[in-house]
């Protein structure tokens, strides 16, 4: 993963001296710091999502790309000294980057077309059918070279930083022969090389069978397990690997296969389950210890049920709904009232969710699934970071922690969502260097 440039040590202590070798960064003038501070673990359920912490006139020390001391103005304010960068975020909020934990960031052109068909009345299923959706970004995809792949996703990884976004989970999933799900995740490595976006890795083989499968499906999900994912391993090129469970596409069977094959290999699982119908992945999630189980738009009360008791982590994806056109969002309320801790992402793809946005989902988190604002961004924060396995390093404004900030043009937290539609992002702040400022 991306540690801060810096040529001190990378202790966590959190005393605000000073030493010659370090970099010292002061950001003051906060109308709200949302800290979002708290245990060491995911937020669960209606109370501890709605905990924000949020300290009034805050500000911040950051040293050598850590934060070091986080608080009240009037406390931190003597400890900013004259060789300290002083970051005046005049009058803004503050917040910590947002954590995407489910997007397909790397593809090669756009579906446009399918996009104005469904605003004819075709859906994502019939075009799919006829050789449209994932299989036509898997053609164009393979036709590319890694460089054309890198280069695209950069301008999205400008997308996500402008948004607010530090670290985004990204899958493979257009490739879907050996050297292409390589390329993919090589693409994906460099670009959090050469990006200042944090990018974690998951392996998608599983996201459709290929066009020169579509009679042998047994073969494809075999060259999968055999193939694929022990290269995969060996070239430690992901951390997660995630299956479609879905009527059509990977059903529960297959997928566990796939997936008990990916544990064995000591892959962490996600899995794409109940998106467009009820399928059982949420139960195949609990059963094998998968940390999250995405989108679940049909999951039922048993569905939820197996979550909480399996530990897993249910990340809703209301911007594939919106995109899509369909009316049936994830249950998120019963979610939050089981005691889940549930996660926010935007799925960025080219086919159902064409959305770098988070500020966007906030809004159809409020409106469509009556989450309040407090319970969209720990969902979208610290609860994103933990489903990834960087809640020690991300997701909130803690001493020790990764300088993953952003300031905004409002007033209130609150603003974020209800303003809809307005990029509200000042400036943003990745490893404590500045990322991306709006001119
Ligand atoms: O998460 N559901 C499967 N995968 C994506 C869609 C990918 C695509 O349409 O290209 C999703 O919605
Ligand atoms: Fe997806």
């Amino acid at each position: 993963m991306k540690e801060p440039a810096t040529s001190s040590s990378s202790t966590h202590e959190s005393s605000p001296e000073h030493d010659a070798n370090s970099t010292l960064l002061g950001v003051i003038n906060c109308a709200q710091l949302v800290t979002l501070r708290g245990a060491a673990r995911p937020r669960a359920g209606r109370n501890e999502m709605r905990e924000l912490v949020l300290i009034e006139d805050g500000a911040m020390l950051v040293r050598d790309g850590r934060i070091a001391v986080v608080g009240a103005r009037v406390d931190i304010e003597p400890e900013i000294k004259n060789n300290c960068e002083v970051i005046d975020a005049g009058g803004r909020i503050v917040l910590p980057g947002f954590v995407d934990a489910h997007t397909h960031a790397v593809f090669a052109g756009t579906r446009v077309d399918e996009y104005e068909m469904r605003a004819g009345g075709a859906t994502y299923r019939e075009i799919a059918k006829t050789g449209g959706g994932i299989r036509a970004t898997v053609r164009r995809t393979r036709a590319a070279t890694e460089d054309e792949l890198v280069e695209t996703a950069k301008r999205y990884a400008r997308w996500f930083l402008r948004n607010g976004t530090t670290t985004i989970e990204a899958k493979s999933g257009y490739g879907l022969t050996v050297e292409d799900e390589l390329k993919m995740l090589r693409a994906i490595r460099r670009l959090n090389d050469e990006t200042p976006l944090r990018l974690v890795p998951t392996f998608l083989g599983a996201h459709e069978v290929p066009d020169e499968f579509r009679e042998r499906r047994a073969e494809y999900i075999k060259l999968i397990i055999e193939e694929m994912l022990p290269r995969v391993a060996v070239e430690n090129l992901a951390a997660y690997c995630d299956v479609f469970c879905e009527k059509g596409v990977f059903d529960e069977e297959e997928s566990r296969r796939i997936l008990l094959a990916a544990k064995r290999l000591g892959f962490g699982l996600r899995i794409h389950a109940d998106q467009l119908s009820l399928g059982g992945g949420a139960q195949l999630a609990a059963e094998l210890g998968a940390a999250t189980a995405d989108h679940l738009d049909h999951t039922n009360a048993e569905g939820i049920a197996a979550l909480r008791a399996g530990n897993v982590q249910p990340v809703l994806l209301p911007g594939a709904v919106y995109a899509l056109g369909l009316n049936r969002y994830p249950p998120a309320r019963e979610m939050i009232d089981a005691g889940l801790a549930v996660v926010l992402a935007t799925d960025f793809n080219p086919g159902s969710s064409p959305t770098t946005s988070m500020q966007m989902i906030l809004s159809i988190a409020s409106t469509q699934m009556k989450m309040t604002t407090a319970e969209s961004l720990t969902a979208c924060t610290i609860n994103a970071a933990y489903s990834l396995n960087l809640g020690n390093e991300t997701g909130s404004l803690e001493a020790g922690k990764l300088a993953d900030f952003a300031m905004y043009d409002c007033m209130d937290y609150r603003e974020l969502a209800y303003f809809f539609g307005v990029e509200h992002t000042h400036a943003v702040y990745a490893n404590g260097q500045l990322v991306y400022q709006r001119t």
